[in-house]
């Protein structure tokens, strides 16, 4: 079996439902629920044999490692963290705890297990690090994309709280042996991600005739890939990634924010039109994100050379199915805008 941490969130639930749907091999899924976990995300699996939810916080290291012990998994693959940039704007603490410590006391926890694995099994063994694009800083316009070799420049809480637990699972295979793989990824997007990140933002808002509220001039550039494509990239590092290494990951599809935010408009209109007019009406610009990284791209020939990965989605084959799957499921979105949801939604814009 593999266990997954964060597995109710976005990403995790995604490539823990994507895991099942791919094979037999059971997961042990350790999240525990903040804000951004959601057992609804995990209803379809809800009496699957193959499936074993924990509710438990990885700072919690004695848990962990009884976990670890009493199932025995060949594999870690993980994904808790706290991850909204604006969030650790506003109150750094916590990912610095979940992010950096958090990460710190999985790894421990992890190399104690390996120590005493039979020969075999400690060979096969494999510790995945999920993270993110953003720990190398921010590009100019005419600047190569990131590679795996770019040097560190992280600008925000949440990419220096990444850019640390990287370098601990770098040391942890460099001093310990620990065999790690480590990822990082661009922009995601699909079905189940939590509404305050940007597109599932301004679908929500344009449904619902809000203002869009887009950051600065709009030009900032993301690189977008579709959440699906990032758990076949996951399940392909995992598979025949070398330890110790790190793969980039990314979509080959640099937007700016203002082009993703017209198109959903246009694609809404498309599918669900509003009598009172065109979307874009509803695009407003305002203050923007202190320390705002102006653009993000991604060099993945490494993973695409070795690992022979390549995406299956565009953008637009992408954004169409995320845009249908939030038309479809408005319930989903209701059930986790609670009051908590609408103070951080006032506390964010309300001052912009
Ligand atoms: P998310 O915020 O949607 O989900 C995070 C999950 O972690 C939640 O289920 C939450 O309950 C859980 N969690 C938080 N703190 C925990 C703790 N102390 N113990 C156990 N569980 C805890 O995040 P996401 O967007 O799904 O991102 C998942 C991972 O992928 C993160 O590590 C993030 O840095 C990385 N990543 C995200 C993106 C993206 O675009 N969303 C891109 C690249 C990398
Ligand atoms: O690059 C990978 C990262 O992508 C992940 O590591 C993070 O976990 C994930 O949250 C995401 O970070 P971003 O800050 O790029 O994502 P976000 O959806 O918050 O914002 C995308 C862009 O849109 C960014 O330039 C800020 C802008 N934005 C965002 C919001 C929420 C707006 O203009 N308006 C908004 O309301």
């Amino acid at each position: 079996m593999i266990l997954v941490t964060g597995g109710a969130g976005f990403i995790g639930a995604n490539f823990v439902l994507d895991w099942l749907a791919h094979g037999d091999e059971p997961v042990l899924n350790l999240d525990l629920l903040t804000y951004a976990g959601n057992l609804e995300n995990l209803a379809s699996i809800e009496n699957h044999p193959g499936h074993r939810f924990v509710r438990l916080d990885i700072c919690e290291r004695d848990t962990v490692l009884g976990l670890l012990r009493e199932h025995r998994p060949r594999a870690i693959v993980h994904f808790a963290a706290e991850s909204h940039v604006d969030r650790s704007i506003h109150g750094p603490a916590a990912f610095i705890r979940t992010n950096i410590e958090g990460s710190f006391s999985l790894l421990e926890a992890a190399r104690e297990h390996w120590g005493a694995l039979p020969e075999a099994e400690k060979a096969a063994f494999r510790f995945l690090h999920v993270s993110t694009d953003e720990v190398y800083g921010s590009l100019g316009p005419a600047d190569p994309a990131f590679a795996e070799t770019t040097p560190y420049q992280p600008n925000s809480p949440y990419s220096a709280s990444k850019a640390a637990s990287d370098h601990l699972v770098r040391a942890w295979h460099h001093t310990y042996g620990l065999p790690t793989l480590t990822t990082n990824c661009s922009n995601n997007y699909g079905p189940l991600q939590f509404p305050e990140k940007l597109i599932p933002l301004m679908i929500g808002n344009a449904l619902a005739g809000k203002p869009l509220p887009v950051y600065g001039d709009g030009l900032n550039v993301r690189d977008w890939l579709y959440v699906g494509d990032h758990c076949a990239a996951i399940r392909r590092v995992l598979q025949a990634g070398r330890p110790g290494e790190t793969y980039n990951i990314g979509g080959n599809q640099e937007m700016t924010n203002i082009a993703v935010v017209r198109e959903l408009c246009r694609l809404l209109d498309e599918l669900r039109p509003d009598p009172a007019g065109p979307r874009s009406r509803l695009i407003t610009h305002v203050r923007d994100r202190p320390g705002h990284d102006r653009r993000y791209a991604i060099d993945a020939r490494k993973i695409a050379g070795e690992l022979g990965w390549q995406p299956a989605e565009t953008f637009a084959s992408g954004l169409r199915r995320t845009v249908a799957w939030y038309l479809d499921n408005p319930g989903w979105v209701e059930r986790i805008t609670s009051g908590r949801y609408t103070e951080w939604i006032s506390r964010n814009y309300g001052a912009r």
